[in-house]
Formats: C-alpha cells, sequence, structure tokens
C-alpha cells in the first residue's frame, strides 16, 4: 500500500544557513556531471517522490538515460512526462521491491531491455519511527521494513551484477542513514535495524566487486525533507537538506565516486559514543524520554490492534 498525501513543510529560513555547514558538499558543476552521465543507463529505486524523484530530474536534465522505479505508477509516469517534456529520456517501471521475485524480474527485464545499467541508485526505503510499546501487535513493521530496505536490494543486486561483473564496471550508490552510523536511538527499531542490515551487506560486497572494477558509494544522510520525515512534526525544524541538496550530493558521489559520504560532524558522534559509551547512552535515554511517537505513528498502530 502507498502512503496517502502528506504535506511536506517548508524548514524556517534560518535552518537553511546552519544546514550548509551539517550537511554532506554536494557537487555544484552541472558540466563535470554531464561528462559523467551523458548517454549513462541511471537505475534509480523510489524514483516517484522525494530525493528519488528529484535526482532523477537532475540527471536526465544533463543526459542520462533515467530508469524509474517504484510502486505507484500514475506518480512515475507524472515524472517521466516532466523528464520528457524537458528533453530527456526516462522509463518508468512499477515494481514492489520488497518482493524478491519481482526485483529479480525487474533487473532481468531492464537487462532485456537496456543491455546493462551503467549506475545503480539504491534509494527506495521505508520508515518507520515508533516506540516498542505501540510495536509488540505489530511483528510486520520488522518484516516489512527488512523487504524493502535489506532483502529487495540484495535481490536486485545480485541480479544485475552478473551484467557488471561481466562489462568490469558500474557504479552501486546506497541511501543509507546517519542513524546506521550512530548508537541506536529509542524508537527506531525496525528502521535502523534494517538500514544496518544493508548497510553491512552493501560494504562487504563492496570489498568484493571492487575487484570486478564496481565502485560502491554510501550515502548517510541525516534530515531530508521528503514525506518520510514529514509525519515527525519537529525534523523540519532541524537543519536538514532539501531534496535539491541531497540529488546534488548523489551527484558528487557520481562524479568522484567516493566510498562513502557523510554529514561533517558525525565522525565525532561515533568517536564521543566510542570513548564515552555509557553518558551517550544516558542522552539516547533522555532524548527518548523527552520525545513522543508521532501521531501518525500512534494512529497506525491503534487501527493494527483494532483490526485484530
Ligand atoms: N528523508 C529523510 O530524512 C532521510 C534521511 C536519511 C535517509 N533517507 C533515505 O532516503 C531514501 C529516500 O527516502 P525519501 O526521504 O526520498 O522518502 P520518500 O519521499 O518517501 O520516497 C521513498 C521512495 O521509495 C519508494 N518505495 C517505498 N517502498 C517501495 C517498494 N516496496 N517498492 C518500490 N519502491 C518503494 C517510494 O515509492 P512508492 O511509494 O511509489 O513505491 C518512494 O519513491 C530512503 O532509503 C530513506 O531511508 C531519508
Amino acid at each position: 500500500m502507498t502512503k496517502p498525501n502528506i504535506t511536506i513543510k517548508n524548514p524556517p529560513k534560518w535552518t537553511r544557513l546552519i544546514a550548509r555547514f551539517t550537511n554532506p558538499r554536494g557537487l555544484n558543476s552541472p558540466q563535470k556531471l554531464k561528462q559523467a552521465v551523458q548517454g549513462k543507463i541511471v537505475l534509480i529505486t523510489g524514483a516517484s517522490f522525494g530525493i528519488g524523484e528529484e535526482t532523477a530530474k537532475h540527471l536526465a536534465k544533463q543526459g542520462a538515460i533515467v530508469l524509474l522505479v517504484a510502486r505507484s505508477f500514475d506518480k512515475l509516469q507524472a515524472v517521466a512526462t516532466k523528464i520528457i517534456e524537458q528533453g530527456g529520456v526516462a522509463y518508468t517501471y512499477s515494481c514492489d521491491l520488497s518482493q524478491p521475485e519481482s526485483a529479480k524480474k525487474l533487473a532481468s527485464d531492464i537487462l532485456e531491455q537496456h543491455g546493462h545499467v551503467d549506475i545503480l541508485l539504491n534509494n527506495a526505503g521505508k520508515s518507520i519511527r515508533r516506540s516498542i510499546a505501540m510495536s509488540l501487535e505489530r511483528f510486520q513493521d520488522f518484516e516489512r521494513t527488512m523487504a524493502i530496505n535489506y532483502l529487495g536490494p540484495v535481490q536486485l543486486i545480485l541480479a544485475l551484477l552478473p551484467s557488471m561483473r561481466a562489462r568490469k564496471k558500474g557504479h552501486i550508490i546506497n541511501i543509507s542513514t546517519w542513524g546506521v552510523k550512530m548508537p541506536a536511538g529509542g524508537r527506531w527499531s525496525a528502521y535502523q535495524a534494517s538500514k544496518g542490515a544493508f548497510d553491512t551487506w552493501f560494504k562487504s560486497v563492496s570489498v568484493e566487486i571492487k575487484q570486478d572494477g564496481i565502485s560502491t558509494t554510501s550515502i548517510y544522510p541525516a534530515i531530508v525533507y521528503t514525506r518520510m520525515s514529514a509525519p515527525t512534526p519537529w525534523m523540519h525544524l532541524l537543519p536538514g537538506m532539501t531534496t535539491d541538496d541531497a540529488a546534488h550530493v548523489i551527484e558528487r558521489a557520481i562524479v568522484e565516486k567516493p566510498y562513502d559520504i557523510s554529514p561533517p560532524w558525525l565522525w565525532s558522534a561515533q568517536v564521543s559514543a566510542v570513548l564515552m559509551p555509557t553518558p551517550v547512552r544516558k542522552y539516547m535515554e533522555l532524548v527518548f524520554k523527552l520525545t513522543k511517537d508521532s501521531d501518525a505513528s500512534i494512529q497506525s498502530a491503534k487501527t493494527s490492534i483494532k483490526q485484530r
């Protein structure tokens, strides 16, 4: 089931200034991007909304052939139409990537139709922020996040790897989250565990496929103002990235092919967690105490109990 329409609030103007220092640097050179993507086949999962949609538009504008994947067919068509109207090339693939068989078929259809994939942007994902007390009757939260954030992308990459290995080239970019590099935070058990599972899998595979000429980049964004972060009301007050900012970060990943990209302050949080584990854990407990489940999260937990 796809999400209902969600209003994405604009962040206050003052956060924009701070955001320049708290988020990863993006690429600001259409020329360099054009050299990197012109005529290249770029598969973007989660291209119907948010980061994926915006990135698809940026890349297509510089001559990439973008293959757009998500479940919402109408929304994908609308994104593709806009790209084509502006002179770009886009193809749409409606696919539920949480179903491994669908992910496998998607890869085989794409290879049959386009021959190969130059760049895979593994971006589709599902976030759940819900306390464990609200999750006791919701085992499906853990199944669903594992299915789309971990198992689906694993199957998609398994099906694309033979072609990339045979060509001895390719670039796989994963949109992870800062959370997987941080000590685990309250209410994020389903999301963080599933994103962490894929992150570990991807890094392990990365060591092997580097030998085959395939590059990988893991991106660890903090907050991006999309329908994913919108249900948590305070998130738009923090200095996050717009989808345009996030697309520029992905552009840098494509051009520079770094191993990973993180917010500049993330290393200090990681070091603190190693040097001061107890105060950091106490801090996490305090944050949990001072915040609450979002109304949307409480509402869906109540609905699932009623349905039983
Ligand atoms: N927003 C943030 O603050 C933030 C922070 C860190 C990391 N991220 C990561 O950034 C990525 C993009 O998120 P976003 O913020 O752009 O969220 P979004 O606006 O909700 O977009 C998520 C995309 O994933 C697609 N998707 C979800 N489930 C799918 C499924 N089963 N099969 C195929 N496609 C599916 C959605 O399309 P359909 O619903 O049409 O299928 C949509 O296009 C995610 O991996 C997320 O974990 C986001």
